[in-house]
């Protein structure tokens, strides 16, 4: 591959523009510098062809070409592209035109659940490219840079002999290449939604911004949750309207600035695992009342990661109690991105759960026990865990035949 362009000394949250080439679209993106192409490619292009596995350069599963030449996307900052010529698994075929290499993977039965064949298809590209004249006794050793975890490996190298076999004069080039519209779960950057980057990447800065631009499309993580209180509203409203004492109930969050006219600057710690990430944003409260609340809110991790929510608060009497719902819409972008949106998804919730305790516990005059500690998100994925676990088991317990099942097995 050509050598990756280096990067003047740059802090690792600044912005860099980066111009390159992918699948024949000519891209301009402005990404954090410690982003990797994997993730550039994934979350800001659209191109989820490329899988992610170890993020070390070990599992071969990001392989692309730079250049006409393997290499992996996690291991390169999408900053060092800049010129480059870069072909993903998408480039290779289309649906009704397929690559001989797709058709032949198909024909043999070289993907099961084809979490690496992406991976595999872009390495073979790449060895039969170079070397057309390879031995089948030789492939099971060229092609080990890629793992398969379902084991397929007697079924590749058939699919990939058998292209070998057919192309020693030369493998057809990419099929799918020419310029199309690129654009990402958040659309930070794409020359193709060129004016709404703008608008996400400059309002992803230390300074506020002067409104806060949702991504349109799906949601990484989408929320409605209610849950019952037993402070009676009026107590509740006394939270809803001390902002202060509202956020100290969100776990992991911290207001740090009061910037008038509704906006606020925050910061929020999570910590997933091995997976610390550290959010500093802003909030803007659209409307608030004493029982209801509409926020926007945007934050970027120092791992180079960004979230954007809007989230809808309501409280409403219930009995002697409160009914608190929320709605939100969470876009994720970068690691924390990573995790799925059902897990992620179930540590919001656990954590919504959470914030309507300790709103409870502020609402009979006790301060919120969550405070401005980071969750500990290892006891809400355990009980995020623990929830699906229990789910699962009232499913099982519902399903036709279950009872008998039971009823043998405890025999
Ligand atoms: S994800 Fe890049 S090599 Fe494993
Ligand atoms: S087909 Fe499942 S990992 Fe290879």
């Amino acid at each position: 591959m050509s050598t990756p362009r280096t990067v003047a000394h740059t802090g690792h949250e600044d912005l860099v523009a980066v111009e390159f080439t992918v699948n024949g679209t000519p891209v301009s993106l402005r990404v954090p510098a410690r982003m990797t192409l994997s993730d550039a490619l994934r979350d800001n292009l659209g191109l989820t062809g490329t899988h992610i596995g170890c993020e070390h350069g070990v599992c071969g599963m990001c392989t692309i070409l730079i250049d006409g030449d393997a290499s992996r996307a996690c291991l390169l900052f999408a900053c060092q592209l800049d010129g480059a010529q870069i072909t993903t698994v998408e480039g290779l075929g289309k649906p009704d035109d397929l690559h001989p290499l797709q058709e032949s993977f198909g024909r043999h039965h070289g993907l099961q659940c084809g979490f690496c064949t992406p991976g595999f298809l872009m390495s073979s590209y790449d060895l039969l490219d170079h070397e057309p004249d390879i031995r089948r006794e030789d492939l099971p050793e060229e092609l080990s840079g890629v793992i398969c975890r379902c084991t397929g490996y007697r079924n590749i190298i058939d699919a990939v002999d058998d292209v070998a076999t057919n192309h020693r004069d030369g493998l057809p080039g990419p099929k799918n290449c020419g310029q199309r519209t690129l654009t990402g779960r958040s659309p930070v950057g794409s020359t193709a939604a060129a004016d709404e980057s703008t608008a996400v990447s400059e309002a992803v800065q230390d300074s506020a911004p002067e409104k806060i631009s949702l991504p349109s499309g799906e949601p990484t993580i989408a929320i409605d949750v209610t849950t019952v209180l037993e402070s009676p509203p009026q107590d509740v409203a006394r939270v809803f309207e001390d902002i202060q004492l509202l956020a100290r109930c969100l776990p992991g969050a911290e207001l740090t600035e009061e910037l008038g006219g509704n906006w606020y600057r925050g910061r929020a710690r999570v910590a997933l695992g091995p997976i610390k990430l550290s959010f500093n944003g802003f909030a803007h409260l659209l409307e608030h009342e004493s029982d209801r609340m509409h926020v926007l809110g945007q934050a970027k991790d120092t791992g180079g990661g960004r979230a954007q929510a809007e989230i809808h608060l309501l409280a409403v009497p219930e009995g002697t109690g409160t009914r608190l719902q929320a709605e939100a819409r969470v876009y994720l972008v970068g690691r924390i991105a990573g995790f799925g949106r059902s897990l992620a998804g179930d540590v919001s919730r656990r954590m919504f759960e959470d914030f309507a305790k300790a709103v409870d516990q502020a609402a009979r005059g006790e301060e919120p026990e969550v405070g401005s500690k980071p969750p500990s998100a290892f006891g809400i994925l355990v009980g995020a865990m623990r929830d699906r676990i229990r789910s699962v088991r009232e499913l099982r317990r519902k399903a036709p035949g279950s009872q008998a099942k039971n009823t043998h097995e405890e025999g």
